[in-house]
């Protein structure tokens, strides 16, 4: 399968997208899983949310937020990654709330109802900027009135002033999309899709950031 977006790094295939589990608790240290854990608990899910997940890789996020819901919440991830998709429902077969659906996220799409919460992970820099403001806008439209869209990413930052143990790894591994979404003023540019009521908790010496917004 060819990439709809040839230099971004988030459409994963392949070998990565089978091993991505391992690969980042491997490339971290195991620091991954703890820190994922912990960023899903900042995001205070009640029992009866209902959730997408955007961009939902293997479903180890929807396992993670699954703890948290009763039979009454429910978790949807939009993917398009058929290693992604499967994987997802393998971890999730156990639980009839938790699914995942092949749809894009960066074009526009309706769903039958709103969701509680709009959760993306580690997918959002990875678009062209007209892109992202798609997904703004796909996000925005799938949240009820009062709704959270929770982005978890990179923070914003000047990426040459950010520290060599830092900058060197994030240089190498990360596209030209990534570079460019740490230097904008994301909230100033929610804000012009309705979403307000910011908070955001940073992680990682300030490099990764949990954002929550209002619709
Ligand atoms: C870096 S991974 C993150 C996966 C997951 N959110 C996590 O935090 O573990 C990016 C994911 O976004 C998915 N993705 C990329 N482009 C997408 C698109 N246009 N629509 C939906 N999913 C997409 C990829 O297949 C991949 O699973």
């Amino acid at each position: 399968m060819s990439r709809f977006y040839p230099d971004s790094k988030v459409e994963i295939q392949g070998l990565s997208a089978r091993f991505y589990d391992n690969l980042l608790n491997v490339a971290s240290l195991g620091a991954y899983s703890r820190f994922i854990k912990k960023a899903i608990r900042l995001m205070e899910i009640k029992p009866e949310d209902t959730i997408l997940d955007f961009g939902a890789g293997t479903g180890r996020n929807a396992l993670l937020m699954q703890k948290y819901i009763s039979p009454e919440g429910k978790i949807l991830g939009l993917e398009i990654s058929e290693e992604m998709i499967t994987q997802f429902k393998r971890k999730t077969e156990e639980f009839a709330n938790v699914n995942v659906m092949d749809q894009r996220i960066d074009l526009p799409f309706s769903l039958k109802e709103k969701y509680d919460k709009v959760f993306i992970s580690f997918v959002f820099h990875g678009f062209p900027y007209e892109i992202q403001r798609n997904i703004l806008e796909n996000a925005f439209q799938a949240l009820k009135d009062g709704g959270e869209f929770i982005m978890l990413d990179f923070n914003e930052f000047v990426t040459d002033e950010t520290p060599l143990y830092f900058r060197i790894p994030f240089k190498t591994v990360e596209c030209r999309y990534a570079f460019e979404y740490v230097e904008r003023n994301w909230k100033e540019i929610m804000s012009e899709f309705g979403f307000k009521e910011f908070t955001q908790q940073l992680f990682f010496h300030d490099h990764l950031r949990l954002l929550k917004a209002k619709r």
